[in-house]
């Protein structure tokens, strides 16, 4: 099996990426079971890349559902060195309108009972583990702090607005939130929030990934205005949204995917 060194992974509006050459389906069991389906290896924009569609090619896995241990676990046995994670998100600060592009730095994790960790069984058996039981990871900056400022370069030299810093604040869904609780994330400084966000990122970290995320907001949080939020006006603005992260990629795939110092800090 080939190695490749970036992975993108799909969210909600991007469970197919046409834009894939000579691609192949991935299909591979891994520790924690079968990850998502319709992940494909290939070339984009020539640049050997994974795309992994987060929720399924049907978009059949809600946010409490995704297999996120197998998913990762996938992307480290195929080589993957670097992710960009996209995710649609609600904004909450005043920054973070329908539409906006943001590089979050910081996350708040509010999920529970999700498979949170590769570390769960005493006797881990993984072959990434190197012989360790287990680990405290590092996660102070859940973001590969590295590759963010690739990532943000990127934007910057190609015109593309985007705010360059957010805490998204990680819920579990799969409904939306109560204006009470929206108030509440709000307090506690998140920007954005979303449902996708965690446990991923930890377990990038947990298995030396690096990791970013492109989150697209596509509808203010619930209470932030006066409006009810309608599903329909949601499901508009982030197929819109995915049109400009799909005309992004292929061009930031070069930048990041070409690049051998693309290993951060
Ligand atoms: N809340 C949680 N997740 C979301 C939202 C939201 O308002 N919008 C898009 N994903």
């Amino acid at each position: 099996m080939k190695n490749t060194k970036l992975a993108i992974i799909g969210g909600s509006g991007l469970d197919n990426f046409e834009d894939f050459k000579q691609s192949e389906a991935v299909r591979l069991d891994t520790p924690y079971g079968y990850p998502a389906s319709g992940i494909k290896q290939g070339l984009l924009n020539d640049v050997p890349c994974v795309f992994l569609p987060r929720h399924g090619q049907q978009h059949e896995w809600p946010p409490h559902k995704v297999n996120y241990r197998a998913n990762i676990h996938l992307l480290k046995q195929l080589g993957v060195e670097s992710i960009i994670a996209i995710n649609v998100v609600g904004g909450i600060t005043s920054s973070m309108s329908p539409k906006t592009l943001v590089i979050p730095d910081q996350i708040i994790d509010y999920t529970y009972g999700r498979e949170h960790t590769l570390y769960d069984t005493g006797d881990y058996g993984d072959a990434f583990a190197g012989g360790k039981t287990f680990e405290h990871i590092e996660f102070s900056y859940p973001y590969s702090p590295g590759l963010r400022t690739q990532l943000i370069d990127f934007l910057q030299r190609h015109n593309i607005p985007f705010v360059g810093q957010g805490t998204y604040g990680c819920t579990q869904g799969p409904r939306l939130e109560t204006q009470a609780e929206i108030s509440r994330l709000h307090r506690d400084g998140c920007d954005i929030v979303g449902m996708t966000a965690m446990p991923e990122a930890a377990l990038a970290r947990e298995l030396g990934i690096d990791y970013v995320s492109i989150c697209v907001v596509v509808n203010w949080a619930a209470g932030i205005t006066k409006d009810t939020l309608e599903m329909e006006s949601i499901v508009q603005v982030c197929a819109e949204s995915m049109e400009t992260i799909k005309g992004l990629l292929p061009t930031l795939c070069v930048s990041i995917g070409d690049n051998e110092n693309s290993k951060p800090s």
